[in-house]
Parts: structure tokens; C-alpha cells; sequence
């Protein structure tokens, strides 16, 4: 089954087809991503109104971009699955709206996918993706939980943020020390050049059991190192080494412990942050440590794309599910209210 995924909850424009009939990697048949970065740069963070505008302008000629670059026409096209949210609630009437209208055109299955689903199996389109059961990780700019994935479809939340989201914390840490937006992937690329150990922040609610997380103290503790240092620029990149670290750390930990409550060795990670090298790095390590293993997505498959929605879409609409011919979106939105859907992967 060759579906078309339309990926418009934020900043991203994305499209891609993913064809079932060739598992892993080998099934997306060709993604594009458009990025609205430059457009919102000056504003220091996402306009609403700028991005629905963007997504209008943008979507079609991608559909027809990607379509070309998989070598097919739009009738080939066996189903439809868009982002139906969570998101920014007009910048995913503009997905749902052209996935819908062109499904109901070609007489043709459409999905409203839950973009943090997509985000979650993403890590499965890769090869040799793992069988439920295991533990997600989602760490993106609006989210961090860690999901006990019993089966496709069957989601359970062990922790989640109690403030920021951990993207949110690296983009929000960015902006305070001067770096443009999007700050997170800067700050990352700065670390890179900071000095381990400089800087020496806590690991938010690791001192105390549980899976939640808490990254908005680390932010000010962050603020505080900044505002009395001497700004230059060694010291802004000691401080976002202190920052990645502590975040990694902090993230690896819970990770750990929930990993040993639900009595599993697979962890999947997803989401933006997922693209960060050193807790790529670290996860890797731990996994290595207690003989388990650790799946990520590509990390270009890490950020928001229309490849994870073409392909969680893929799995529901194979399994029969399909939605009426209502433009419906849900800007927020319950993973566990999602329904079950049987394999086959
Ligand atoms: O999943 P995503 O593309 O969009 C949401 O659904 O939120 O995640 C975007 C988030 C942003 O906060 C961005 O700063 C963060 O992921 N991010 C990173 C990296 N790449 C993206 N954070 C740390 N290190 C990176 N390499
Ligand atoms: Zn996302």
C-alpha cells in the first residue's frame, strides 16, 4: 500500500510517500521537507498565522515534488494520511484540508495521524526495526514522555514534563545566551566546542523515584551562569556543554529507570532532540552497558517530517481504519486515547 503522508502541525511542510510492500527503510519511496526557519527567524519563534499562511503556500508544489521523485503519478497514490495533531490548529486545517480533499478526489482512504505517534514509530522505518514490546522516549520541542508501547496503537505514559519540554529548554537556554532561532541545534553545535566539567548544572529529579521530568529550574540555573560570566565566547560554549550534559544526563537516567520498570531492554527514541548526538551517544552506551539495544530514527527523521505520518498512517490504514470525509482536527490530544492496531509492521 503506497501512502501519502502530509506532515503541517508547526514550522515544517511535510511530504512523503512510504509503500508497505517493502518493509524498514527500503519502504519510503521519497520525503521533502520545507522549513519555515528563515520566516520566522525575526520574530524569535513560530507566528501561527505566518506558518498556516506558509503551509498554504508551500504543501502543493511539495506534493507534486515528492510524487516526481518517487516516480509516480497521483493516482498510484493508494491512501492519504495527514498530521490531525496534535499542533498549531490552523497550520493543520491546511494538512487536513488538501490530504482530504485529494482523498476524497482520487476515492481514496484518508487518516488523521497523532503527530507524536508518527514521531514514535518513526524509529521503526528504519531496518530491523524492533517489535513491541518497548519503551519510546519522545523528546521533542513541545513534548518529553517515556511511553510503554505495548503494541502499535496501545500507549501507556510512565512520566512526562511537569514545565518545559526538553527542546523547549535547549531552544529557550539558545535564546537566552544570544544564539538565533531556532537555538536548539545551535546550542548543540556549540557544546560541541565547550569544555566538559566547566559548568556544572543539577540533574532536575534524579535525587527522588519517579519518571517525570522538570527542565525550567535548569534554565534559570542556566541564566544565572550566563549573567555573571564574561560573555565571551569560550564561556558561552562551556555553559552549553554544562547544559547538553546535564539534559542528557538527566534524560538517560529516567530512561534507565523506566526501562527497568516496565521490565524491558528496547528502548526507541524520537522526536528533535532525538538528533542530538551526545544523547545519540549516551543511550548508546547505556544500552551497551546493560545489554539491551536502543533504536533511533535517521536524525533527519528526528525532527518533523512528512515521512513518519505517511508511514504510522500506512499501519492504521492497513489495518482497515479509516476516517470519515470530515475536515476534523485535534490541536490537543491524548496518545492513550489512540485505538490498538494489530500488526503486521
Ligand atoms: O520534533 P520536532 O522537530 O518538532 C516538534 O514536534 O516539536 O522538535 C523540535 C525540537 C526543537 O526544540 C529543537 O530545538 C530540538 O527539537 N532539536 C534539538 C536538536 N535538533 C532539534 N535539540 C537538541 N539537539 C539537537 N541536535
Ligand atoms: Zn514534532
Amino acid at each position: 500500500m503506497r501512502v501519502l503522508g502530509i506532515e503541517t502541525s508547526c514550522d515544517e511542510t511535510g511530504v512523503a510517500v512510504y509503500d508497505t510492500a517493502h518493509p524498514g527503510s527500503a519502504g519510503l519511496r521519497a520525503h521533502a521537507v520545507y522549513s519555515q526557519i528563515a520566516l520566522h527567524a525575526e520574530y524569535g519563534g513560530v507566528v501561527p498565522e505566518l506558518a498556516s499562511r506558509d503551509h498554504v503556500r508551500k504543501l502543493l508544489p511539495l506534493v507534486r515534488q515528492t510524487l516526481a521523485e518517487a516516480g509516480l503519478g497521483v493516482n498510484d497514490i493508494d491512501g492519504v494520511a495527514y498530521t490531525a495533531g496534535p499542533g498549531l490548529v490552523g497550520a493543520l486545517l491546511v494538512g487536513a484540508g488538501v490530504a482530504r480533499s485529494l482523498a476524497w478526489a482520487l476515492d481514496k482512504p484518508a487518516i488523521g495521524v497523532h503527530h507524536m505517534e508518527g514521531h514514535l514509530l518513526a524509529p521503526l522505518m528504519e531496518d530491523d526495526p524492533p517489535d513491541p514490546p518497548f519503551v519510546a522516549l519522545l523528546v521533542s520541542g513541545g513534548h518529553t514522555q517515556l511511553v510503554a508501547v505495548d503494541a502499535i496503537g496501545r500507549y501507556r505514559l510512565l512520566g512526562e514534563t511537569l514545565d518545559d519540554a526538553a527542546g523547549e529548554a535547549f531552544d529557550k537556554t539558545a535564546k537566552m545566551m544570544g544564539l538565533p532561532y531556532p537555538g536548539g541545534p545551535q546550542l548543540a553545535a556549540l557544546a560541541e566546542t565547550g569544555k566538559p566539567g566547566a559548568y556544572k548544572f543539577s540533574r532536575p529529579m534524579t535525587d527522588r523515584p519517579g519518571l517525570d521530568f522538570s527542565f525550567s529550574g535548569l534554565k534559570t540555573q542556566v541564566l544565572l551562569a550566563w549573567r555573571g560570566s564574561d560573555h565571551s565566547d569560550t564561556t558561552r560554549a562551556d555553559i552549553a556543554r554544562g547544559f547538553e550534559d546535564a539534559v542528557v544526563d538527566t534524560l538517560a537516567i529516567k530512561c534507565e529507570r523506566a526501562l527497568d520498570a516496565a521490565g524491558c531492554n528496547v528502548l526507541v527514541v524520537a522526536g528533535g532532540v532525538g538528533a542530538n548526538k551526545r544523547l545519540r551517544a549516551k543511550l548508546a552506551e547505556s544500552a551497551a552497558k546493560r545489554g539491551g539495544r536502543v533504536c533511533f530514527p535517521r536524525p533527519a527523521l528526528c525532527t518533523d517530517n512528512g515521512a513518519m505520518i505517511a508511514f504510522a498512517g500506512a499501519l492504521r490504514l492497513q489495518a482497515g481504519q479509516r476516517d470519515d470525509a470530515q475536515v476534523h482536527v485535534v490541536p490537543r490530544w491524548d496518545m492513550a486515547s489512540l485505538s490498538t492496531v494489530a500488526p503486521p509492521l
